[in-house]
């Protein structure tokens, strides 16, 4: 079994990013900037953002982090946000999710362009993502996939099962496996054999938000078991697989933490670089 170090490969990307912020200061005399906006004091998204932040620093990226109270209202937002829009030193915007109740998350995003739409949330880059031209696309499927490259797990011909259907995670994830060449099969809650699709995958990928969902049994010896599950328990921070124990079937497997976590927020400080690149081309 190889497991897979989310970290140690986020590493990795943060340094070539940075040999890459540095190669755009030279040929533009300028910073890859970005913007990065908290509503609010959510505790596991205040984390977050400062790991987003400190990912900025170690990588060459100016940061502008807009703290705002959880009692902001709809137009001041989206006045920061049109502000952020028009200024030339911000490449990507980043509003961190979720929102306060009382804000309407969709009219956000929509205010961000899709040139500066760092999270691949705007309609127009899931919509290329669906055509298979790659525009901007979401960070975490994004780190999946580099771990899945620089682990050399072949994706052609495979079957890759996605449990979870979501905006963020399980939608892009699917199109980017379908656009790797596996054959892809998406679960979700109203699925009715889970663990008879499960058992079919070569590649697993879990993003439910459901604590040890995957056991054992529900997985094929020698499946790629990739967990994006991040639930807080009474035991702490634990992922959607029952790792110790799937661990013994599969032939890679991702921790939790230490897995997919970490290259989310390097795929984010990518597509900034990305972003800035095709501005200043
Ligand atoms: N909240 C949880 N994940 C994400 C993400 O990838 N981007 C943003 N903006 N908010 C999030």
């Amino acid at each position: 079994m190889t497991l897979i170090d989310g970290k140690a490969t986020a590493r990795a990307v943060r340094a070539e990013l940075k040999t890459e912020t540095e190669r755009f200061e030279r040929e533009t005399g300028k910073k890859v900037g970005l913007a990065v906006v908290l509503v609010g004091n959510d505790p596991a998204s205040q984390i977050y953002v400062k790991n987003k932040i400190k990912g900025c620093e170690e990588t060459g990226i100016r940061s502008f982090a807009h703290y705002l109270p959880e009692d902001t209202t709809q137009e001041e937002l989206l006045a920061l946000i049109e502000g952020l829009v028009a200024d030339e030193n911000v490449h990507g915007i980043l509003v961190q999710l979720p929102l306060p109740r009382h804000l309407d998350e969709g009219e956000v995003l929509k205010a961000i362009p899709p040139e500066k739409d760092v999270d691949g949330f705007h309609a127009e880059n899931i919509g290329l993502l669906a055509l298979g031209e790659n525009g901007t696309v979401a960070c975490t499927p994004l780190g999946v996939m580099e771990l899945l490259k620089r682990y050399r797990v072949e994706l052609s011909g495979k079957h890759a099962v996605v449990v979870g259907r979501s905006r963020i995670v399980g939608r892009p994830m699917a199109l980017l496996l379908l656009n790797a060449d596996a054959t892809v099969t998406v679960c979700h809650s109203r699925t009715s054999d889970l663990k008879e699709q499960c058992l079919r995958a070569d590649v697993l990928v879990a993003a439910v938000g459901k604590p040890r969902l995957i056991t054992e049994d529900m997985v094929k010896k020698g499946a790629v078991v990739i967990d994006v599950g991040m639930n807080r328990t009474s035991q702490g921070l634990c992922g959607d697989v029952d790792f110790e124990n799937v661990a013994k079937k599969a032939a890679y497997i991702t921790p939790v933490p230490g897995g997919v976590g970490p290259m989310t927020i390097a795929m984010l400080l990518k597509n900034t670089v990305a972003c800035a690149r095709r501005k200043c081309k």
